[in-house]
């Protein structure tokens, strides 16, 4: 359970960490794992365990961080899939680097960065993804992906995909950042750092962190998986029908005909803020995240869970997909 950051109790059969990628071969290699089913995780930091994982779960420990390019304008930079991601972007903000800014103080690690394509305040680690290394679990070799062979989408990509789901696994990734300033500004909160005269990429982080901690659970404090949903895209014929009736409701255009409207939004007008099964809860600055106060078992975050989309369906008729992977 310590694996996991809603601080559910969880059991796996096996759970082995490596700290290379010859050790990663030979426990995959072991007789005794060969046959077994396989769980690779990061932090943690986006599993719900529903019952004992009767099988390997896999965690690297590969820390290794070193510039591998640098024209003056850009480098690029390969991490290794378990570092911790804001240990990252701390580093890059150091070095003062611009492009991971945006992206504080999101939990996790390198390697489900690039599984998850994490975003926030407008940036998406897509954007800075460069190349992917990972392991092919069916021949042993090494295999690379560039950043348009990952298929990024919206808390999406290729590692996603159920047929291919556990077949790679992530080693390394290739991010690029940049010397020369570039912000992205555009989300509402941070459109004020726009009329700061000497900018920095440590102050936006600052400012990035700020509004998190008061958003989010401090994932020490309140066991959580962060956003517990995605954002749902709609038709606008579907949006136009909301709108009629809030006409204040938050939304992104995605297109001509999508709009993505905020999960969170949906759950606090359905009436659930607050909402409670057991030990867990919807949190109430921001209702997309479903917190465990203390002592919730898994049964708890799948009775509520289940509660929110069938409440949001009866009322908006959209069905919310969770962005945690429910194990
Ligand atoms: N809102 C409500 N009630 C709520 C929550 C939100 O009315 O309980 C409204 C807000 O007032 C705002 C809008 O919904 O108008 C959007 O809220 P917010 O800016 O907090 O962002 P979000 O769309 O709810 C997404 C990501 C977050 C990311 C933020 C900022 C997803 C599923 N979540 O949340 O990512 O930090 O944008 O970019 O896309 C995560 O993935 O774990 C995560 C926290």
């Amino acid at each position: 359970s310590s694996a996991t950051t809603f601080h559910l109790p969880a059991r796996a059969r096996w759970m082995a960490e490596y700290d290379s990628v010859d050790q990663l071969r030979s426990i995959l290699a072991d007789s005794q794992f060969a046959t077994m089913k396989r769980l690779h995780i990061g932090a943690g930091s986006n599993l719900l365990f529903t019952k004992s994982f009767d099988g390997l779960v896999l965690h690297s420990a590969m820390k290794g961080m070193s510039t591998v390019a640098d024209d003056g304008e850009s480098v690029i930079i390969r991490a290794e899939s378990g570092i911790v991601w804001d240990d990252f972007v701390q580093h890059c903000v150091d070095s003062n680097l611009y492009g991971a800014e945006n992206l504080s103080y999101i939990p996790g690690e390198v390697g489900a960065s690039a599984v998850q394509n994490i975003g926030a305040y407008g940036v998406e680690v897509k954007d800075l993804i460069v190349k992917v290394e990972a392991l092919d679990t069916f021949t042993s070799g090494m295999v690379t992906f560039t950043a348009d062979e990952c298929r990024y989408g919206y808390r999406d990509s290729l590692f996603k995909r159920p047929d291919l789901a556990g077949r790679y696994i992530i080693t390394a990734v290739h991010y690029r950042l940049w010397h020369t300033p570039r912000y992205t500004l555009d989300y509402g909160p941070l459109k004020e750092l726009r009329e700061v005269t000497y900018l920095t990429p440590a102050t936006v982080r600052n400012r990035v962190i700020e509004i998190r901690r008061s958003k989010l659970p401090e994932p020490s404090e309140l066991g959580s998986a962060g956003s517990f949903f995605k954002n749902p895209v709609i038709d606008k014929s579907m949006w136009r029908h909301i709108q009629s009736s809030y006409p204040e409701a938050p939304h992104y255009d995605v297109d001509d005909n999508l709009v993505k409207v905020p999960a969170g939004w949906l759950i606090e007008t359905s009436g659930l803020k607050g909402a409670v099964e057991g030990g867990a809860m919807v949190y109430q600055r921001q209702c997309l995240v479903i917190v465990n106060t203390g002592n919730a078992t898994s049964d708890d975050v799948v009775k509520l869970y289940r509660r929110v989309q069938a409440t949001v369906y009866d009322r908006f008729g959209i069905m919310l997909s969770p962005e945690v992977n429910v194990i």
